[in-house]
C-alpha cells in the first residue's frame, strides 16, 4: 500500500510526469522501493550473501591470466542481468570449483534482475529436496509441500549447488519435473554447481584412454534434467582462480 503521507502520491501509488507537453500517470517511487524492499525479502537469500553484488566481485591481482579470465565471467554475468529476459536462453549456469565464486556471482545477478522488479528466490539444492521430502513422507503442514509448487512457479529461481545430494530415483525425478516445468514454460533459472561437464569444458570420461572418476553433473541429476539445463541455460565455467578467501583481489 502506498504511505498516504507520501508527498508525491499522496497515496494512490502514481505520479503525474509530463513528457513532450504530454501528461500520463508513472508508478510513484514509494512503491518502487516498497517493492524491492519486499522482494528482497522475500528472496529467502542467505545472510552470507546478503551483500553479494556485481559491483563488489572482486578481482584476483596476483595473476594477470585469472584477471582476464574472471573479468570475462563478470561481463557475462552482467550482460545476462542487464538483458534479461531473454527467450532463447531465459537461464544462466555456473560452472567451477568451490570457492571462486559462483554462488556470489549468481546472488549477484538475481539481485540485479530483482532490482527491476522481477520476483526471485534462492534455493539451496539440498535444502529445497529435504522439505519436498518431508512435504511428502510426512504427508505433514502446507508449507513443505509449498517449497515444490513455489520453485516451480517463481519467476526467477536461483538453485544452489545443483547436484550436491546422494543420488535416488526420487531425486532424479523430482529435479527433472523441476527443471523441466521450467524450461517448458520459459521460467528462467539460475544454477551453480561444483559438479563437472563434458559440455563445459572438462574432460569427456574415458578421454584419451584414460577414466575420469570424478561425479559429473548428469550422475547427480540424470541426463534429461541435464539437457534441459545446458538447452535453457547461458552456461559459464568459472576459470581457476583459486579458492577467493585464499587470494588477494581487487574490484572488478
Ligand atoms: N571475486 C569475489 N569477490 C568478492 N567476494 C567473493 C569473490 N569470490 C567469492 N567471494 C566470496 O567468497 C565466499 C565464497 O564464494 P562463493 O560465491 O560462495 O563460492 P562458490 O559458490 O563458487 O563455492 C563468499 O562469501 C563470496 O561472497
Ligand atoms: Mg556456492
Ligand atoms: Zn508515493
Amino acid at each position: 500500500m502506498p504511505p498516504v503521507d507520501c508527498p508525491i502520491c499522496h497515496g494512490t501509488g502514481f505520479k503525474i510526469v509530463v513528457k513532450d507537453e504530454l501528461s500520463g500517470a508513472e508508478r510513484c517511487e514509494c512503491q518502487t522501493k516498497d517493492r524491492a524492499r519486499l522482494l528482497e525479502e522475500n528472496a529467502q537469500i542467505p545472510p552470507l550473501y546478503r551483500n553479494a553484488s556485481l559491483d563488489n566481485f572482486l578481482l584476483p591481482r596476483d595473476n594477470p591470466i585469472s584477471y582476464r579470465d574472471l573479468q570475462g565471467v563478470l561481463v557475462q554475468v552482467k550482460t545476462f542481468a542487464r538483458d534479461f529476459p531473454t527467450d532463447k536462453t531465459p537461464g544462466l549456469l555456473l560452472m567451477g570449483e568451490p570457492g571462486s565464486g559462483k554462488t556470489h556471482l549468481a546472488v549477484a545477478a538475481l539481485r540485479s534482475i530483482m532490482a527491476r522488479g522481477f520476483e526471485g528466490l534462492f534455493f539451496d539444492y539440498q535444502n529445497l529436496l529435504d522439505r519436498i521430502r518431508s512435504g511428502y513422507d510426512q504427508n505433514s503442514g502446507a508449507a513443505d509441500k509449498e517449497a515444490y509448487r513455489v520453485a516451480m512457479e517463481a519467476d526467477v529461481l536461483l538453485l544452489d549447488d545443483l547436484g550436491a545430494h546422494r543420488v535416488t530415483d526420487w531425486v532424479e525425478d523430482t529435479v527433472t519435473s523441476i527443471i523441466t516445468y521450467r524450461c517448458n514454460n520459459r521460467k528462467p533459472l539460475i544454477a551453480t554447481t561444483n559438479l563437472i561437464d563434458p559440455e563445459a569444458g572438462n574432460a569427456q570420461r574415458n578421454a584419451g584412454g584414460k577414466v575420469d572418476y570424478r561425479v559429473t553433473l548428469e550422475d547427480r541429476v540424470g541426463s534429461r534434467a541435464r539437457s534441459r539445463l545446458f538447452e535453457m541455460c547461458r552456461v559459464i565455467r568459472m576459470p581457476l582462480v583459486g579458492d577467493f578467501r585464499m587470494r588477494r583481489s581487487v574490484p572488478g
